[in-house]
């Protein structure tokens, strides 16, 4: 049997102390090197400005695979009253290959992305950070705030967002973490005495620079993951003391990487290491209070399955979905 759960079924399963969990030992068991994430395909449909991802991933220690089939349609909130992200993960016994529970993905992708953020945090950020910067206040910006706030002291936010309405959103969904937060006019304001910084848009031309960044500051750059998106200025990278990714082929090709490596800001043998290694113990992570760090977030499937894992285990617990017959 194969369970089905939809958005609201893992809305109520998935805490951000769990998913924290499951994506620290993805990126893990990727720095140990036992797991299988091969490239993702793109479906692009230019006519409808969209595009329809697949991502499979396994991870041999926790005995979990699976693969999410995700689709940005950019114009879908304007033009159809629908979100931009929508899709599944279909999550499989590796060892029969059976379907196991299918899932909606949109909630798995947010919670996701926002741990990998905050594993980065507390490898690389300093143990002192208490501000943070953010810039994009889209989907993605309150679960990067909120996985923040689980491993540091967090207690500023200052926000920007070429959508001012899209500001206030976020600072409302955050307002139960009790922190202080601030609306702010430009990226540069975002930068300002904080610690932290994350950027979170797609945007196709860059708008964080070099000179913003002040010593000790931990980056991490979400949204630019594919070949037409860039956020940080070579200019940030050049003054980076080390850049680090979770997957290396799909962080090179990044309009951001292969912008700044095509301005000479870092040479082809500059990645410090993929965070996974540093999670393994392969390499430390920050070693001292002023050194730049930069988290290149581009997404691995291995991050939704370790999730999806969790979500599926609580809900056989809790007997929430719908089992349907897929495979008689
Ligand atoms: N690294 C990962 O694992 C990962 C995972 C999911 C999404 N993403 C990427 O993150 C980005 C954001 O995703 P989302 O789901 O939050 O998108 P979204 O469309 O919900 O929100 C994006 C927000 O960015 C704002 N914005 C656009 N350009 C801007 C600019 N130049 N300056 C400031 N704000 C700007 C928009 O107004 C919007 O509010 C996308 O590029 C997406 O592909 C990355």
């Amino acid at each position: 049997m194969t369970l089905i759960l939809g958005r609201q079924d893992v809305e109520q399963l998935l805490t951000m102390e769990l998913t924290l969990e499951a994506v620290e030992e993805a990126f893990l068991e990727h720095g140990q090197g036992t797991t299988l994430v091969p490239d993702r395909i793109g479906l692009f449909l230019d006519e409808y400005h969209g595009v329809i991802g697949v991502m499979p991933g396994y991870m041999e220690g926790m005995k979990a695979a699976g693969v999410k089939l995700i689709c940005h349609h950019e114009e879908n909130p304007k033009k159809h009253n629908l979100p931009a992200s929508a899709g599944l993960v279909v999550y499989h016994d590796p060892a029969t290959g059976m379907p196991l529970a299918i899932m909606d993905c949109a909630y798995i992708t947010m919670m996701r992305t926002g741990a990998a953020t905050g594993v980065s945090v507390k490898y690389l950020a300093r143990a002192d950070a208490q501000a943070v910067g953010i810039v994009g206040a889209g989907a993605q910006a309150s679960s990067q705030i909120a996985a923040i706030s689980r491993v540091r002291d967090l207690k500023k936010v200052k926000a920007f967002d070429i959508d001012s309405a899209a500001t206030a959103r976020l600072l409302e969904e955050i307002a139960d973490l009790g922190l202080e937060t601030e609306a702010v006019d430009s990226p540069r304001e975002a930068c300002v005495g904080v610690d932290i910084l994350v950027t979170c848009t797609p945007a196709r031309t860059p708008f964080i620079r070099g000179e913003w960044i002040e010593e000790g500051m931990h980056i991490a750059a979400v949204g630019a993951d594919m070949p037409h998106k860039s956020e940080l200025f070579p200019g940030v990278y050049a003054r980076g003391d080390k850049w680090v990714t979770d997957l290396i082929n799909q962080a090179l090709v990044t309009g951001e990487i292969a912008g700044a490596m095509a301005e000479g800001a870092i040479g082809e043998h500059a990645l410090y290491a993929t965070l996974g290694e540093i999670v393994a113990g392969e390499k430390p992570g920050r070693e001292n209070e002023t050194e730049i760090t930069i988290f290149k977030s581009t997404g691995m499937a291995i991050q939704d399955v370790a999730v999806a894992k969790r979500v599926h285990g609580l809900a056989r617990e809790k007997g929430a979905g719908l089992e349907v017959s897929i495979t008689p």
